[in-house]
């Protein structure tokens, strides 16, 4: 097998030596995938002789700009916009034209390279932007290098592209209550997000074990809230705990958090912040106790899970704290969600206590679920009345939605269903398929995590669209989003190893949409996606994951499927059902086997390296 594999490897190498650079065939390794592509033979090359024009505003200018940035440093061509009102294209000119004409959705546009000109054209600047990513991946890796790079023609291949998401939402949410990571990192989470065409930065600022942002009126949060004394070793679920004795913590200025919506915004990316409330708020109870039910004293919680210790919700001045905390957060973030949390709320203090009691009486709240749809509703009209409005997890459908919150639905997509059914927007984030902090490899071969296994098939096989919904329904379906928990991502690289690639997936699935996707596609693409992902030293996850690393013994009546889920870009799997080693002679697996006796499946994954993993056996039994 490694033989036959390497003397392939050989044979294509030596045919692209024997070939002069402008017959190099054109690689188009986007992701996500464009809606309407047509692939075109030849280059547009980049050289000192080109101009770079724009038509439109400050907004188009900027995107112009940015690809000169980006190209200057890697190609050291240094090339200043310059205004034009013509939308044609234009000889020897990359372009980026607004065109308030042009048909299409937010963020749609077209784009056209030939050999002697780039068009990109949009009815609006993200749209522009977006262009401009696609013209950025299909430039060689190395232009992301930040420095001058010899030795590379700077060509892109030519192309039509007419390309427009189908979901408004594209998200990434990062936990950084649970560990806290620098600025530098956040920005370039960002830099990935606007890199795979996402929109969305859900940045969880809140949590049990640290409190995250300055709050200028409440200056205890910084101080106190911000910090725990030690944190638990190992995992979660066991015990006794056992803790590092090292004190851990750290907060966003205003300032920085400022810094940070800006680099967003100039990446067309919003953030919408997160200020949990009722539950998962131990650290802010911890610097103001008088906020919760019992008064105290509490801690800033050293393990993971989920804490009884919650805002009062009887507590008047539960109310001026998050109102005011709110005034600050909606002064640094302009975006029109405010994400208020809603998950995992413990109600065992709200049953004992008499503030909260009085409170639900008064409200003619049934049960203490009747309690929390009424903290959040009103916190809800407060932001209401400042012109926002309140996404939260889907334990906000307990107890009653408040009238115009959109939901994440996390839990599966139940909640989504039902707040879809209810007329509500909903983004769908489910743990089946977006939690990022799964497993995405072999338990016993992988750094702890919290639990669950994702794999990169999986996570792209999902369709945000339930079939529950009518057509009308699933116009409340706004988005995909993935979300990233960190208890178990101490730092960074950590961060990066969990998020990617599984994340090119969830942009994949939310702007291409169910039809079109197509997962081998999305593989051979992101072999070479990977090349740009190595030059921004992005620690992806790359190992070589067996086939099928779940399922060993499968019993079947009649018939079955046996499904082989492989995570790593570019390999092939082999396949033998007589029980033979996999060889040359294997099958090569593209879907499910279909299986109608007892047999034995033999698999291995190989790359185009040759390198390949162990063998996978799959029993199959007859009931
Ligand atoms: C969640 O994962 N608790 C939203
Ligand atoms: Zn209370």
């Amino acid at each position: 097998m490694r033989k036959i594999i390497f003397a392939l490897v050989l044979a294509s190498s030596l045919l692209a030596s024997a070939c002069s650079r402008q017959d190099k065939p054109n690689e188009y390794n986007l992701i996500p995938y464009p809606q309407e592509i047509q692939k075109i033979e030849g280059q547009f090359e980049l050289s000192s002789f080109i101009k770079v024009k724009y038509v439109g505003d400050e907004d188009s200018r900027f995107v112009a700009q940015s690809f000169c940035d980006l190209i200057a440093k890697s190609t050291g061509i240094e090339i200043q916009p310059e205004e034009t009102s013509s939308l044609e294209v234009e000889k020897g000119a990359v372009k980026f034209a607004l065109n308030p004409n042009q048909q299409g959705k937010e963020g749609s546009f077209a784009l056209s390279v030939t050999k002697k000109s780039v068009l990109v054209s949009s009815a609006n600047p993200v749209g522009l932007f977006y262009g401009f990513q696609t013209i950025r991946q299909l430039l060689p890796p190395q232009v992301e290098q930040g420095d001058l790079v010899e030795g590379v023609d700077w060509l892109i291949p030519c192309v039509e592209i007419q390309d427009e998401p189908q979901l408004k939402y594209r998200g990434l949410m990062l936990d950084v209550g649970r560990h806290f990571f620098p600025v530098e990192f956040i920005k370039k989470y960002i830099d990935l997000l606007a890199l795979h065409k996402m929109n969305v930065f859900h940045w969880h600022l809140t949590e049990d074990q640290g409190w995250r942002l300055e709050i200028k009126k409440y200056p205890e949060l910084a101080k106190v809230a911000a910090y725990r004394n030690e944190t638990l070793i190992g995992h979660g679920g066991r015990r006794p705990f056992k803790y590092d004795g090292k004190p851990y913590g750290g907060y966003y200025t205003q300032e920085e958090a400022r810094e940070i919506v800006k680099y967003a915004a100039d990446r067309f990316i919003t953030v919408i912040p997160e200020i949990e409330l009722p539950g998962h708020s131990q650290a802010a109870l911890t610097a103001y106790p008088e906020l919760g039910c019992t008064g105290g004293p509490y801690e800033v919680a050293r393990r993971w899970g989920v804490f009884p210790e919650v805002y009062c919700a009887g507590e008047e001045k539960t109310f001026e704290f998050l109102e005011n905390v709110m005034l600050e957060v909606m002064d640094i973030f302009p975006s029109e969600y405010i994400h208020i949390g809603g998950d995992e709320c413990p109600k065992v203090r709200w049953e004992k206590c008499k503030k909260c009691q009085a409170r639900m009486k008064a409200e003619g709240c049934h049960d203490e679920h009747e309690l929390q749809s009424y903290f959040i509703q009103r916190i809800e009209k407060f932001l209401n009345k400042h012109g926002r409005q309140i996404i939260g997890w889907d334990e906000i459908l307990e107890g009653g939605l408040a009238p115009n919150a959109t939901v994440m639905s996390w839990r599966g997509e139940k909640g989504g269903i039902a707040a879809a059914k209810q007329g509500h927007d909903v983004v769908m984030t489910p743990t089946s398929h977006f939690y990022l902090d799964y497993y995405q490899n072999n338990k016993k071969e992988e750094p702890l995590a919290i639990g669950g296994f994702l794999t990169l098939s999986k996570v792209y096989s999902y369709n945000p669209m339930p079939k529950e919904l009518t057509a009308e329904e699933q116009k409340h379906i706004i988005g995909v989003q993935g979300n990233v928990w960190t208890e178990y991502m101490p730092n960074s690289e950590h961060v990066e190893y969990m998020v990617y690639p599984r994340a090119c997936a969830i942009t994949e699935v939310g702007w291409l949409g169910a039809d079109k996707k197509d997962f081998n596609s999305f593989m051979q693409r992101l072999g070479g996606h990977l090349k740009r992902l190595d030059v921004l030293d992005v620690n992806y996850f790359d190992k070589l994951v067996k086939p099928g690393t779940k399922s060993k013994i499968v019993k079947i009546e009649d018939s079955g499927i046996v499904e082989l889920t492989n995570n790593t870009p570019g390999s092939v799997i082999y396949y033998t059902t007589n029980g033979n080693m996999p060889t040359d002679t294997a099958s090569v697996y593209n879907q499910g086997i279909k299986v109608t006796d007892a047999c034995t499946i033999k698999a291995i994954a190989v790359l185009p390296t040759g390198e390949q993993s162990d063998v996978l056996e799959v029993v199959v039994n007859k009931k």
